[in-house]
């Protein structure tokens, strides 16, 4: 399918910089999947690129990048990969890494994930791994892609028994965030990534008190309120904004603790929660919702501990709503079986699990709120 250009205001380019000493380059904004071959050219990628796409991007934007690809300078090869969590297997694994055997990639050569967060996960964890590494390009297609998951380094597939436990710390080269592909998404999908944003704006004072992010003269808690005034539009200017806004939170907060080892835990709000609800409903509900759905339940437990004011709790319930995201857990939810689920959180230790909890006002978090384990239960 081809998509025509439409106006377009400017690109935002930043360079990230991790204590790792990685750098990405990061691009923001209309058209910017298409910088895709001046990026390979910069980083001196050789020949050969895989572009792994699912099957929505393959039919509205494989067409559409391979033509901004010059077909003298690079030999490109695709693989689709299965919708959703399907692909995020140790088969599609396999069949990612047999692909670039087969076809002799080498580590200069590139792997391009263009997709939602499934994709980017996969794409990087099987990119990472390849001869120890190969060039990684990521463009995120879906929202929640392109302010969370295609951000900060971390990728990972899912084991039978349980999700996104097989995973690596790998950075890459480039990040197009092109707000001009989520025209093709579904209401459903516009919604789960609205999710991580109000996540974004419920940490965003923490993120400015610890790292060098600035927040702008009004809060994204505000900005968000605005965003909901309507039906939410892919091309709305105010979502342009505020995806750029998410995506400078991650990288300040990736570039200061790119393993997770303090800060970056303040990503994960809702998250504990969020991730045993997508368990239990076998992956029915998204990650958006399920998190959407987590991050009440943690402000519900805040203002039972009156560590912060109810209202706080209503206004979290009202973006919620006004973004169609759920925030009650569903009905006849088996609740011992949620707990149980939430003792397998990779954030826990032998009796206590690590969780992020709004404190004081919205915006404000305890990223090491440490709960005992008998405890989880006030939880939900
Ligand atoms: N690594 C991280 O830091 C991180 C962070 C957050 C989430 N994640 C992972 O991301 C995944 C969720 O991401 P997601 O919501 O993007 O899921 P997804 O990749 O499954 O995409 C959601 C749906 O949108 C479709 N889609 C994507 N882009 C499209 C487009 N432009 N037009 C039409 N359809 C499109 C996909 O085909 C899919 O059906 C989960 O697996 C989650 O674990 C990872």
């Amino acid at each position: 399918m081809r998509h025509k250009a439409k106006h377009r205001g400017p690109v935002i380019t930043m360079n990230w910089n991790t204590t790792l000493e990685v750098k990405t380059r990061v691009a923001v904004g209309a058209g910017s999947r298409q910088k895709l071959a001046s990026v390979l050219s910069q980083i001196g990628a050789g020949k050969k690129v895989l572009i792994v796409c699912q099957p929505a991007t393959a039919v509205h934007w494989l067409r559409d990048l391979l033509d901004t690809l010059p077909q003298e300078d690079y030999q490109v090869t695709t693989l689709e990969v299965p919708d959703g969590e399907q692909a995020k297997s140790t088969e599609w694994l396999l069949r990612i890494w047999e692909h670039l055997e087969a076809r002799g990639f080498e580590r200069n050569d590139t792997v391009v994930g263009l997709g939602g967060g499934a994709v980017s996960d996969l794409a990087g964890f099987a990119c990472s791994t390849y001869l120890r590494g190969l060039n990684l390009v990521l463009i995120p297609t879906s929202l929640l892609a392109q302010v969370d998951a295609a951000i900060g380094g971390k990728n990972g597939i899912n084991l039978p028994s349980g999700k996104n436990l097989a995973g690596t710390f790998y950075f890459p080269k480039a990040v197009l965030a092109d707000q001009e592909v989520l025209s093709s998404l579904s209401p459903a999908d516009l919604r789960s990534g609205l999710s991580e944003i109000i996540k974004y704006a419920m940490i965003e004072e923490t993120v400015d008190k610890a790292t060098d992010y600035d927040r702008g003269p009004r809060p994204l808690l505000d900005i968000v309120d605005d965003l909901l005034q309507n039906p939410v539009q892919h091309d709305d200017p105010t979502l342009s904004g505020l995806i750029s806004s998410c995506i400078k939170i991650k990288l300040f907060v990736a570039a200061k603790d790119p393993q997770e080892s303090n800060l970056r835990r303040c990503l994960n709000l809702g998250h504990t929660i969020g991730h045993a609800i997508e368990s239990l409903t076998e992956y029915r509900l998204s990650h958006g919702e399920a998190v959407a759905i987590g991050m009440t339940q943690m402000t519900k437990y805040a203002v039972s501990l009156k560590k912060l004011p109810k209202d706080n709790l209503e206004r979290v319930k009202d973006l919620l709503n006004r973004a169609e995201l759920p925030y009650e857990l569903p009905k006849g939810t088996n609740k011992e079986k949620l707990i149980s689920l939430m003792h397998n959180d990779k954030k826990r230790t032998a009796d206590k699990i690590k969780l992020v909890l709004p404190v004081t006002r919205l915006g404000v978090v305890d990223f090491d709120y440490q709960l005992p384990l008998q405890d989880l239960s006030k939880l939900v």
